[in-house]
Parts: C-alpha cells; sequence; structure tokens
C-alpha cells in the first residue's frame, strides 16, 4: 500500500465555452412562474427575467404549444423564398402597438442584429435619398446596444468596448443623461442641481463631424443594464429628435430591453412623446421562449426604400423570420393582452417602487430607486467605515439567498458606479415581490455582517 496522499479530484470539465470557464454555475433544470430551480432542488426568484427577456414568466403552456405547433406545421422556410402566415400576422401585432407611423417590421434574432441591421438600414436610406455621405451613428457614453461589432460601436459601454477598441468604426459618442430630476436637458431649462447642455454636446458633435457625415443616433429611452434603469429629463428626447429632423439624422431608438410592457408603456418612448424613426425591439417579444427580434420602421423609410431600392433593404440573416420564433412572438404577444400584463406592470411596478423607497430610507447602501414600470435601480453606495462591495459579488450572495437580480458597473464614468436592476416577470404578483425585497434586504444586511465578520477574523489574525 502506497503511503503517496491520492490525488485531489480533478474538477470536472466539460465541453462548453462557459461565460466564466474557471466558475462553476448551479445547473438549472426546471422553471415555472417566477421561479428557476437547480438540480439541488433550490429555488431562485428571478428577479431581472434571466437578462430581462424572460418578462412573462416560466412554464407558460400557450407559448409552447404555439411553437411546437409552428415546428410540425412548417419549421423553417426562408425569407428569400416564402412568407408564412405566422410572419404577417406577427408583425401586425407589433405594428398596432407600435407609435403611429411606424407600420412596417423587419425580423432577426437578438438584439445586436437588430441594432445592425437598423445602422445598416438607416445608411441605405440617406444613400437612396442622395445624401452618400452620411455614414457615421452617434452613439451615447453608458448605453448599450449589442456586443457584434456594430452595435459595440455605436454602445458605450467602456468595459465591453476596451479590449475591442481597435476593431471599432469610429463612431463619436455623447453624454447620457442622469436621472431625472438631477440635471436639466440645456441651461435654460433650468431645473434642480448641477446642469449639464447634452444637447449643445450633441450640436457640437455635428459640427465638428459635419451632419453631411452623420446617419443615424442610437439611444435607449430609458437606459438598461448600462445605467441600472436612469430616466432622462422629459425635454431631452424632445430635443433630440428636433436636432435629428433639423440635421436629417435618423433617430433609432433601442428598445431591446424597454419594449413591450418593461416600463409600464409598450415601449419607453411612449414616456417623452416622441416619435422615432425606428424602434429596435428583441427579449420581451416572445418573452424569451424563443430568439427573436427586429426594428419597426416608419413609412417615409420604408417608401424610400420601396420606391428608390427597387423594394430591397440590402441586407438578412438566414434566421430572420424564424417561423417557431414567431410562433413564439405571436404567442407572447397574445398572452400580454389577454392577461392585461400593462396593467399589471402599472400595479406592481408602482407597489414595488414605493417598497424600494422605503427599504432605501433604512438602508445606506442603497442609493435612490429610478425607474419605471417594472424597470427599476439603484446605486449600490459604498458606506463609510464598510467595505466596498461590487453589484456582481452582491448579486451572488443574494442568489444565494435565493433571488436573482441584474448587477452592472460604470454608471458614472464606465468605469466608477455599481449599480443593480430590478426586473422581475412582467407578471409578478405582490406575494414574490415580498418575498424578492427580503431576499434583497437580507442580502443588504449580510453584507456588513459578513464584511464585519471577516473584519473581526483579520483583526484576530493579526
Ligand atoms: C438595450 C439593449 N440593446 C441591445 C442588446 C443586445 O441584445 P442581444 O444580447 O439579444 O444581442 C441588449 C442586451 O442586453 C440591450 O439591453
Amino acid at each position: 500500500m502506497s503511503n503517496v496522499a491520492a490525488p485531489a479530484e480533478a474538477p470536472v470539465r466539460d465541453h462548453v465555452f462557459h461565460r466564466n470557464l474557471l466558475k462553476k454555475y448551479p445547473v438549472a433544470v426546471r422553471a415555472a412562474g417566477v421561479y428557476i430551480f437547480d438540480s439541488d432542488g433550490k429555488a431562485y426568484l428571478d428577479a431581472s427575467s434571466g437578462a430581462v427577456a424572460a418578462n412573462l414568466g416560466h412554464g407558460v403552456q400557450e407559448i409552447v404549444d404555439a411553437m411546437a405547433a409552428q415546428a410540425s406545421q412548417v419549421a423553417f422556410a426562408h425569407t428569400l423564398r416564402f412568407e408564412t402566415p405566422v410572419m404577417v400576422e406577427t408583425a401586425g401585432r407589433i405594428a398596432d402597438l407600435s407609435p403611429e407611423g411606424l407600420e412596417t417590421v423587419y425580423f432577426a434574432s437578438g438584439g445586436s442584429e437588430a441594432n445592425e441591421a437598423a445602422m445598416k438600414l438607416a445608411r441605405q436610406f440617406h444613400l437612396d435619398s442622395g445624401r452618400p455621405g452620411k455614414h457615421l451613428v452617434v452613439g451615447r457614453w453608458q448605453s448599450y446596444h449589442g456586443n457584434t461589432l456594430g452595435a459595440l460601436s455605436a454602445g458605450g459601454d467602456v468595459g465591453r468596448r476596451t479590449s475591442f477598441s481597435p476593431m471599432l468604426a469610429p463612431y463619436p459618442h455623447v453624454s447620457a443623461p442622469e436621472n431625472e430630476p438631477l440635471e436639466s436637458v440645456c441651461p435654460h431649462d433650468g431645473g434642480p442641481g448641477e446642469q449639464f447642455d447634452y444637447i449643445g454636446e450633441f450640436e457640437q458633435v455635428i459640427a465638428r463631424v459635419g451632419a453631411e457625415n452623420i446617419s443615424a443616433f442610437i439611444c435607449e429611452a430609458i437606459v438598461g443594464s448600462q445605467q441600472g434603469a436612469v430616466v432622462p429629463h422629459p425635454k431631452y428626447l424632445g430635443r433630440v429628435r428636433e436636432l435629428c429632423d433639423r440635421h436629417d439624422i435618423v433617430l433609432i431608438i433601442d428598445e431591446v430591453m424597454t419594449g413591450f410592457g418593461r416600463t409600464g408603456k409598450n415601449f419607453a418612448v411612449e414616456h417623452f412623446g416622441v416619435t422615432p424613426d425606428i424602434i429596435t425591439f428583441g427579449k420581451g417579444v416572445t418573452g424569451g421562449y424563443a430568439p427573436l427580434s427586429g426594428m419597426i420602421v416608419h413609412d417615409r423609410i420604408v417608401d424610400v426604400i420601396r420606391e428608390r431600392s427597387d423594394g430591397v433593404f440590402r441586407h438578412g440573416y438566414t434566421y430572420s423570420g424564424h417561423p417557431v420564433c414567431l410562433a413564439a412572438g405571436n404567442a407572447a404577444l397574445t398572452y400580454y393582452t389577454d392577461n392585461d400584463v400593462l396593467d399589471n406592470v402599472v400595479t406592481q411596478g408602482r407597489y414595488l417602487r414605493e417598497q424600494l423607497d422605503e427599504l432605501q430610507a433604512r438602508q445606506p447602501r442603497m442609493g435612490p430607486v429610478r425607474g419605471r414600470g417594472l424597470l427599476l435601480g439603484f446605486d449600490l453606495l459604498d458606506v463609510p467605515g464598510r467595505r466596498h462591495i461590487t453589484s456582481e459579488a452582491f448579486n451572488e450572495m443574494a442568489m444565494q439567498n435565493g433571488a436573482i437580480f441584474y448587477p452592472g458597473k460604470g454608471r458614472i464614468d464606465g468605469i466608477r458606479g455599481q449599480h443593480l436592476l430590478i426586473a422581475p416577470p412582467l407578471t409578478i404578483q405582490r406575494v414574490d415581490i415580498d418575498l424578492m425585497l427580503d431576499v434583497l434586504e437580507q442580502t443588504l444586511t449580510d453584507v456588513d455582517v459578513e464584511v464585519s465578520s471577516l473584519i473581526i477574523n483579520e483583526r484576530n489574525a493579526l
């Protein structure tokens, strides 16, 4: 018998290129309503709807059935050769929900693809309208439009951009507004707090690079992951619209995270009374049951493509208009209407906001709560004498406690600032909101309990 110690058990490796190759993830084996269950039987309240996509909760049988039925009818038909009834019906439903004038829907699979398509469509629209110089897309810092190179170029997520910056298109960026009512749109709008002239900054960019070179401006109406539900001053988007009109710039509003009721309106842009030229959508359109995204395009652009481009947008994906994904979208949109999901967002969003405001008043680590509907967020603050915690680490602790939030960072300048987004399924009821709040409060307390015991241990070790 050898007295050599047996080697430690080798870590189990599978063949998946995981998001983090060094991390062990819980194994999700079942999901129902607002809960996901792992292989140990632990329940997690899905307070972030996954990546703010599972907007109708888990296990909605109508959507599952519609996908299965479509799969056995026509699972795939190339959109270069065919149209399908489910495509026409889903586009009609989306157009019905959209602001007046946005009547035509182009389909893709993910949010990044939708934004790529929107930026290319803007370019083709100008080209075919006799404005060949227009090619640049102006984006905003602290905004996210996707991880493909074009979307990343227009986005302003410093963390995601840095490694790839030599590969990115040289698109100009302007500042994203702070949460209302902290700052105003322009100095002459008045308003409390520090003032920064966001519109003036945009005007300076136009003057510097030349309106003749600018094709589009892209932004989220209410910023999701990058700022944690920051709502701009009520006049901001109207001013942006005016500038775009004056300089023939296509206004693209990215509603990939906010579309289909997340903020208490079908589209977040409705809070500001502005009609964009293109709305991009994704995530919530199927409630996460299948990858479907797209853009809703204003007639003024569609007319140009129809009349001057032989009707052809020179773009397309294999899975544009995938029938099974559209069946998921069609069934999800029916579910939204039949179950008055929008009303639930308003009611439960108001309740959640009140409860979070109360919690914030007694929790020094919570900054002021912001957002609309069921897209709420706050900064995770440092407290003097207590340790810094990242929102990612905070969320890991919350998962141990039984709820999943959506952590983010870099709100202040792309690097500094930790925030937490709270975005449960839009079907959530009060009893689950209360449970979610209990987990949040417990975790806020645990941070300092754990930290103080760590500090005590460190002192004892000295
Ligand atoms: C506002 C916004 N735009 C675009 C995207 C990219 O979508 P996808 O990851 O489906 O490509 C996201 C994803 O989080 C998003 O929040």
